[in-house]
């Protein structure tokens, strides 16, 4: 998953506002009753908002299952000149480090990545590991409505400069998820194109899954919000942020 996708990520992700998204979050650490310094992010991709909280003065560990993401984010943070991001290779649901940090972030549906709630437990567990008590732990989720009524078995088209991509969607309700499909072509300097193809799945969950989850672990101070704002989020908007606190 995300290898030849890797160099194409950041143009089809053109469309997000990556500076709100992390202006958000920044505000989610402001709100909270501990100072927020030191960040773990799983699932940092290629370093969209990893890069841009390190430039704000946050101290960032970037992790991610995708060497190929890894390398686009670190060359990134090189071409900047930033240097207060240390980047690891490695699983969300079995990763330790023996350092506790003031937050943990996981952004833009990479929980969703995760395959069942036995997963979720150990994304939950690795993230309980390495904060400090009181620390944050801050995800989004996608939730099933947008699989169901958004995404569903459409197919999208990018027609972008120097990548055009098809994206078929195949939904399998029995097991709460979708099949994304993916055949890109990236222009070469001389006009001709490469073909790739992709395949991955995304598993969609019920927030009183997640929040028995969280409550097993010993979190406190949960808080659901509907994405980009501080009101109550729930299983029937798109995107609801996370938020909760280690005891
Ligand atoms: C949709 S991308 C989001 C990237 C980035 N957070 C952003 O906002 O653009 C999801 C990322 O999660 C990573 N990922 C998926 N499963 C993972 C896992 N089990 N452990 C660590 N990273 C994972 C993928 O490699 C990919 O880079």
């Amino acid at each position: 998953m995300y290898q030849e996708f890797s160099q194409v990520y950041d143009e089809l992700m053109k469309e997000i506002n990556y500076s709100e998204w992390t202006d958000y979050l920044k505000r989610i650490f402001l709100n909270s009753q501990s100072e927020i310094k030191d960040v773990l992010e799983f699932g940092c991709g290629s370093g969209n908002i990893t890069l841009k909280l390190a430039s704000s003065g946050y101290n960032m560990t970037a992790i991610d299952i995708s060497e190929d993401m890894l390398t686009v984010a670190d060359e990134k943070a090189s071409r900047q000149g930033i240097k207060n991001i240390s980047f690891y290779m490695g699983d969300m649901t079995n990763f330790y480090l023996d350092y506790q940090y003031d937050a943990v972030i996981a952004c833009c549906d990479t929980v969703n990545y995760l395959h069942d709630l036995d997963e979720i437990q150990s994304f939950l567990m690795c993230s309980r590991d390495c904060l400090k008590s009181g620390g944050l732990l801050m995800f989004d989720i996608n939730t099933a409505t947008k699989y169901k009524k958004v995404i569903k078995d459409n197919t999208f088209i990018y027609n972008l400069d120097d990548v055009y991509c098809v994206w078929e969607n195949e939904p399998e309700p029995e097991k709460n998820c979708v099949h994304f499909n993916l055949t890109f072509f990236v222009k070469n300097e001389d006009g001709t194109y490469n073909r790739y193809e992709e395949n991955q799945t995304q598993y969609y969950y019920q927030l009183e899954d997640i929040h028995h989850c969280l409550l097993n672990l010993g979190y406190k101070n949960l808080k659901y919000f509907n994405f980009g704002t501080f009101l109550q989020g729930s299983n029937d908007g798109d995107r609801v942020q996370i938020v909760a606190e280690k005891k």
